[in-house]
C-alpha cells in the first residue's frame, strides 16, 4: 500500500547524465512515478551510453527525450522546463553541473534548465578525485548560492573498484528531499477553500419502514470529508450514513436522492470544490405508500421513476472557480463510462472504480481508483480509502492552480 505522496500531479522533468550511477535513477525514476509524479525522461546523449532509451521510456510517465531537433513539438526547449513542479538531475555529471552553472544551453537538458523557474535538485555521483576537482567544487557553491538544492555523494565503492566519496545517494534520500520541495506548499493545500462532499448510499423509501437501497458503505466519501478537512478546507459533508468523528466536519444528514439534492444544490452554490462520492440512486418509488403495505394485501406493485441527477444538475450550474468531482462505480468498461461521465456531466474529474475487484469498492477500508480528467487518466493503485482520498484531492489542487480556477 503506498502512502500518500506530496509528489502526487507534480511534474518532474528527469535529467539523466552520462555516468555510472545512471541505473539506479530508473528506480529513482520509478519511485518518483509510483508516488504519482508524472515523470518527463530528459537524457543526455552520453547517459544512453549506460542504460537504453527504451528503459526510460517504459517506466517513466512519457517516452524519453533526448534531443532539441527530432520531436513532434516545435519548442521543447522551453516548454518543458516552463511545464515543470521541479526538476531531478540525476546522476548528475561533473560535465553537466559544470553546463548548468555556466548558464551553457547545448542540449535537450539544459536548455530545458535554463528556461525553468522551478525548484532544482541536483544529486551528484562522481569519483572521488573528481568532486573534489576545485572547478566542480566552484561550480557545486555557484549551483547553491543560485537556491539550486545539491544532494552530495556518499562514500563507498566506486566504479572501478576505488574506495571514496561520489556514489549516487540512496534512492530515499533524493525521494524524500524531492518530497521536501513540496510538503510545505501542499499542507495547507485547501487553506480557505469550501469543500462539499456527499457520501452513502442514498435510500428511497417505498412505504414507511421499507426502501430501495444500495450496498455503499460512505466509507470513500467520508474519507474525502477528512482529508479535505486535514488540507485546510471548510468542510460540509452531506451524509446518508452516521458519521461517528466528525472534528473539523460539518455533517448534514439525508436518506434520500431528492434530499440530497435539495441540500447539495443550496450549498454548492458558495462551494470551491464539490466531491459527489454517494451512491445516490437512480430509481425511486413513483407511488410510495403512505402506510406499511401488508404482506397479506399481496406483493405490491412498485413503479420506479428517476431520481433527479445531482451530478449533471451540478454540472450545468457550475460556476467559475468551482471544480466538481464525480465518481463512477462500474462492473466493467471503466473507461468508456468515465470518459462519458465527465463529458456528459459537464465533470471535471471522474474517480473511477470496479466494483467487483477484491479488496475495492464497497464497504471495505481500501480501493483501487482510476482518475480521468481533461485528456488524462491516472490509475491511483490499490490503497485505503484516506490515502486515496488525499491523492485525488492533490490532483484536483494542483489541476484547479494549473487552469487558473483557483487564483491563490
Ligand atoms: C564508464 C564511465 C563512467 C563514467 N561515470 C561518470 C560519473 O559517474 N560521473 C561523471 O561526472 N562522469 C562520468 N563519466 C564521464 C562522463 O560520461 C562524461 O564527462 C560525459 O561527457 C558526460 O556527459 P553528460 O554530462 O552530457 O551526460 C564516466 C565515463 C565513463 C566512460
Amino acid at each position: 500500500m503506498s502512502k500518500s505522496s506530496p509528489l502526487v500531479g507534480k511534474r518532474i522533468v528527469l535529467g539523466g547524465g552520462g555516468g555510472i550511477a545512471a541505473y539506479k535513477v530508473v528506480e529513482l525514476m520509478r519511485r518518483m512515478v509510483d508516488a504519482g509524479a508524472f515523470v518527463s525522461p530528459v537524457l543526455t546523449r552520453a547517459s544512453l551510453r549506460f542504460v537504453g532509451r527504451t528503459t526510460f521510456s517504459a517506466l517513466g510517465s512519457e517516452p524519453a527525450r533526448i534531443s532539441l531537433w527530432d520531436g513532434s513539438d516545435p519548442i521543447p526547449h522551453t516548454r518543458l522546463g516552463q511545464l515543470a513542479d521541479a526538476i531531478v538531475l540525476a546522476p548528475a555529471t561533473a560535465d553537466l553541473i559544470a553546463r548548468y552553472a555556466a548558464g551553457i544551453a547545448d542540449d535537450l537538458l539544459t536548455t530545458t534548465l535554463l528556461a525553468s523557474k522551478a525548484p532544482v535538485v541536483v544529486v551528484a555521483a562522481m569519483h572521488t578525485e573528481m568532486w573534489q576537482h576545485p572547478s566542480v567544487v566552484e561550480n557545486v557553491a555557484t549551483l547553491r548560492r543560485r537556491g539550486v538544492v545539491v544532494i552530495e555523494p556518499e562514500a563507498g565503492r566506486l566504479a572501478g573498484g576505488d574506495i571514496g566519496v561520489g556514489r549516487l545517494a540512496e534512492t530515499d534520500v533524493i525521494v524524500q528531499v524531492v518530497e521536501t520541495l513540496f510538503e510545505v506548499s501542499t499542507k495547507n493545500l485547501l487553506a480557505n477553500k469550501s469543500v462539499l462532499v456527499t457520501a452513502g448510499g442514498t435510500r428511497e423509501p417505498i412505504d414507511p419502514v421499507r426502501y430501495i437501497g444500495n450496498r455503499s458503505s460512505g466509507k470513500q466519501g467520508i474519507a474525502f470529508a477528512r482529508a479535505a478537512a486535514e488540507l485546510g478546507a471548510r468542510v460540509n459533508l452531506i451524509s446518508t450514513v452516521p458519521v461517528f468523528d466528525s472534528a473539523g466536519i460539518n455533517v448534514v444528514p439525508v436518506e434520500s436522492a431528492q434530499e440530497m439534492f435539495d441540500v447539495v444544490s443550496n450549498l454548492a452554490v458558495s462551494c470551491d470544490l464539490v466531491v459527489m462520492a454517494a451512491a445516490v440512486a437512480d430509481f425511486r418509488s413513483a407511488n410510495v405508500s403512505p402506510v406499511k403495505i401488508k404482506k397479506r394485501h399481496g406483493a405490491p406493485e412498485i413503479r420506479l421513476e428517476p431520481t433527479p441527477d445531482i451530478l449533471a444538475h451540478l454540472g450545468a450550474t457550475k460556476r467559475p472557480g468551482q471544480v466538481l468531482v464525480g465518481f463512477a462505480a462500474e462492473t466493467g468498461d471503466l473507461e468508456i463510462e468515465a470518459r462519458r461521465k465527465l463529458k456528459d456531466k459537464n465533470a471535471d474529474f471522474i474517480v473511477a472504480n470496479n466494483v467487483l475487484e477484491e479488496d475495492a469498492g464497497f464497504a471495505v477500508d481500501t480501493n483501487r481508483v482510476t482518475l480521468f480528467y481533461g485528456e488524462s487518466e491516472v490509475a491511483l493503485g490499490h490503497s485505503d480509502k484516506r490515502d486515496i482520498a488525499e491523492k485525488v484531492l492533490r490532483y484536483v489542487a494542483e489541476y484547479a492552480k494549473n487552469t487558473g480556477a483557483w487564483q491563490e
